[in-house]
């Protein structure tokens, strides 16, 4: 798993999925080689929207773990640490939450990897790198969000290019960095290239006909920067 992470990846965000057709959906990305699928937890706190729990976690790790592909899931949720163990155990990888929600973060990660997942923490646009000054060394991947948290759809925030690379200085080499937020294909070489390596897409994958691909055509582009 640890060895996934850390290339460089295309991760779906089933967000824009139709959830009515959601496994149907997945399949489908996980047929044009997805090994990361993405699933956004909203609790109408932290942020405005409502999305899903565990139970959709569950539903579908057998489709995503059978494909070889891993279950990342980003929690923006307040008090995410009451959480946790439930979204290890529905099967999730790797778990991801919020700086701005966690005043204990440092339990949490650990928390996260008792519970056997990788740790993720991820970044609103407007909290800098270096307030990970000292959790860096207890977390596995970083998720630089390029749009405010809360909705699939929303415009590159242009400035996330050299925050990543910024962060990609300040991070140990074992942490991997995600983006996430309006990655289309023509800004995915250059994320790649500013040292993100997971780009979280939602509508650019699902957002169309022909998912299968629109997924082919975003890997492709990112892996332009190599
Ligand atoms: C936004 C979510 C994203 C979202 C990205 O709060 O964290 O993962 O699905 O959607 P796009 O790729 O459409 O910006
Ligand atoms: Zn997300």
């Amino acid at each position: 798993m640890e060895d996934l992470l850390h290339h460089i990846h295309i991760a779906p965000s089933i967000l824009s999925a139709d959830f009515a057709h959601l496994g149907d959906d997945v399949a489908e990305v996980l047929d044009a080689g997805a090994k990361v699928v993405h699933l956004d937890v909203m609790d109408g706190h932290f942020v405005p929207n409502i999305t899903i729990g565990p139970l959709v976690v569950a539903a579908l790790k057998p489709l995503i773990h059978g494909a070889g592909a891993l279950l990342d899931v980003h929690l923006m949720i307040e008090h995410p640490e009451q959480y946790v163990d439930a979204f290890a155990a529905a099967g999730a990888d790797v778990i991801a939450v919020h700086q701005e929600t966690c005043p204990h973060l440092h339990r949490v990660l650990s928390q996260i990897r008792e519970a056997g997942a990788a740790a993720g923490i991820a970044l609103n646009p407007a909290t800098p790198v270096e307030t990970l000054a000292e959790a860096r060394l207890h977390c596995d991947m970083v998720v630089v969000m390029s749009v405010n948290p809360g909705f699939g759809g929303q415009g590159f925030i242009e400035t996330s290019v050299a925050k990543i690379a910024k962060a990609r200085e300040y991070l140990p080499d074992t942490v991997a960095i995600e983006v996430d937020g309006g990655v289309t294909a023509l800004n995915a070489a250059a994320l790649v290239a500013a040292g993100a390596n997971l780009l979280v897409a939602g509508s650019s994958v699902f957002g169309g006909h022909d998912i299968g691909g629109r997924f082919r055509q975003l890997a492709q582009a990112a892996t332009e920067a190599v």
